[in-house]
């Protein structure tokens, strides 16, 4: 018999047939309740077992986390919880599972702290919580996918290993072939990188924008969707050392273009989600209930994770300026009463909490963020008429903080020659770059969604380590 899946079974139930189910036992009660799950969804089948009928050497060896291949025939079911279950012909073991080990792990069905289960990330897919995570974590990516191919951008696969530092921040992993112990050096004692594998230093990549414009220049409007790497030294729970980020490009686009852009893409996302995820979401919207009524009153969120996402979906974004943003902080609560950690002046680089202060208490919906001083900003983005500001935005989400970063770019050859100098970027470097500026230039834009933190908002997981599988962050890359 061809085996069917548990997703299937359960969303068009055909009571009266026989069939074949595998998966993985989640519990074994009373010798005679089998609750199976395959991982095709978050619910589980009941197989009824006839244990009478049934080797008692068989029954020893249907535990918690074994594997098991149940056939017999769908029938209602005689109690509350489910409204079909199966009447069990017979039981097949494919895999054991100790239960006196399994007791050790994740598996062991019962609540476990985050910090085990990350330790336990190899395992971690088999509970309720990381299931539900990681089949959104995919629909997030489809709808990505779907989104863009809909518009007709075309995927672009840019590089891994570059030569280029896109932010300029210079926190990249250097990619190097060289012996460590005796590297070759130059006359004034460096690492002669002219002798490794590419014949000069590379890493990797922190962005794939910089060629993305390249390709957007001809193909009109591309998006790259791939992991990205950063060496910042942030123990925090919106940062990874390894994350995926999802950058578009669109050539005639101005700032404006790209606001209404990244607006109506991040809602598509959330409305995908709310649409295609419901039992998922509906498992992660009961367990964010929970966690809300743990924390004290004030940290509290007042809307459950269902309705945050409608509100995102059904809200427009409240659109303001760097300099009119610095106005509001400085007229807030927590300025005056100096509850801020970090200085808040014309000229100095937000902080999570001004940004969640802003999101959170003050507008209370998504914010897009414009026109940031230039000297806090990359050197691509384009500048403004006031020759003090560059035509930056960044959209900030509530409980994550700046969700996307981009720009309109630079285009004018000559200014981007002068940023180039201004920031201390050799010119013979980004030769490539600049060749875009010097044959049919034209305006364009585009921006980064970080896919981790697009993740943690519609699964209301609170820290980024629980929505990628497995995550990297200083001292840490196990499995
Ligand atoms: O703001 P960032 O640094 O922008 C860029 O890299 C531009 N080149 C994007 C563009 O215009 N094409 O990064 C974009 C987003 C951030 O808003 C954040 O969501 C995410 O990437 N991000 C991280 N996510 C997880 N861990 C980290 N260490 C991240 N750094 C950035
Ligand atoms: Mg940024």
């Amino acid at each position: 018999m061809k085996r069917i899946k548990i997703a299937d079974v359960l969303s068009n139930p055909k009571v009266g047939d026989s069939i074949l189910v595998k998966g993985w036992v989640r519990s074994f009660r009373a010798n005679r309740f089998v609750a199976l799950n395959d991982g095709s969804t978050i619910k589980n089948i009941q197989a009824v077992v006839d244990f009478e009928n049934l080797d008692e050497a068989l029954l020893k060896r249907i535990t918690t986390g074994s594997a098991v291949g149940i056939t017999g025939v769908l029938v209602e079911s005689q109690g509350g919880g489910q409204a079909v279950e199966i009447e069990v012909s017979n039981i097949e073991i494919i895999g054991d599972a100790n239960p006196e080990e399994i007791q050790k792990t994740v598996m062991q069905p019962k609540r476990h702290s985050m910090e085990f289960l990350r330790e336990q990330a190899h395992l971690r897919f088999r509970t309720n919580t990381f299931g539900a995570v990681f089949r959104i974590r995919h629909a997030v990516s489809y709808a990505i996918h779907k989104y863009f191919n809909d518009a007709g951008y075309y995927y672009l696969h840019t590089p891994i290993i570059t030569g280029s530092d896109a932010e300029g921040a210079g926190e990249m992993f250097r990619v190097s072939t060289l012996d460590p112990a005796t590297p070759p050096l130059t006359e004034d004692g460096q690492v002669d990188y002219s002798q490794d594998f590419f014949g000069k230093a590379v890493n990797l990549t922190v962005s794939g924008q910089l060629e993305a414009e390249l390709g957007a220049l001809a193909l009109g409007q591309v998006y790259t969707f791939g992991p990205t790497f950063r060496a910042e030294n942030s123990n925090t729970s919106r940062h990874l050392a390894e994350f995926w980020m999802i950058e578009p490009e669109v050539a005639f686009n101005d700032l404006k273009d790209n606001m209404d852009l990244t607006e109506d893409f991040l809602k598509f996302i959330v409305n995908y989600i709310l649409t295609n995820c419901a039992d998922d979401l509906q498992f992660l919207n009961d367990r964010d209930v929970k966690e809300q009524q743990s924390k004290p009153q004030n940290e509290r969120n007042e809307l459950t994770l269902i309705e945050r996402l409608e509100f995102v979906r059904d809200n427009d974004f409240k659109r303001l300026t760097y300099t009119e943003a610095i106005e509001v902080l400085q007229r807030s609560k927590p300025y005056k009463k100096k509850k801020f950690k970090y200085e808040v002046a014309w000229g100095v680089d937000l902080h999570s909490e001004h940004e969640r202060y802003l999101v959170e208490k003050e507008f209370k919906c998504p914010v897009i963020l414009s026109d940031y001083p230039a000297e806090i900003k990359a050197f691509y983005m384009r500048q403004n008429d006031d020759d003090k500001t560059v035509a930056a935005m960044d959209v900030l989400f509530p409980g994550i903080g700046e969700i996307v970063g981009g720009s309109q770019r630079e285009e004018r050859l000559g200014v981007l020659k002068k940023k180039c100098a201004d920031f201390d970027i050799e010119e013979e470097e980004l030769d490539w770059y600049l060749d875009t500026r010097r044959f049919g230039t034209v305006p364009h834009a585009g921006f980064g969604l970080g896919f981790e933190r697009m993740v943690m908002f519609v699964t209301g997981m609170s820290n980024i380590r629980d929505v990628i599988p497995f995550p990297r962050t200083p001292q840490n890359a196990e499995f």
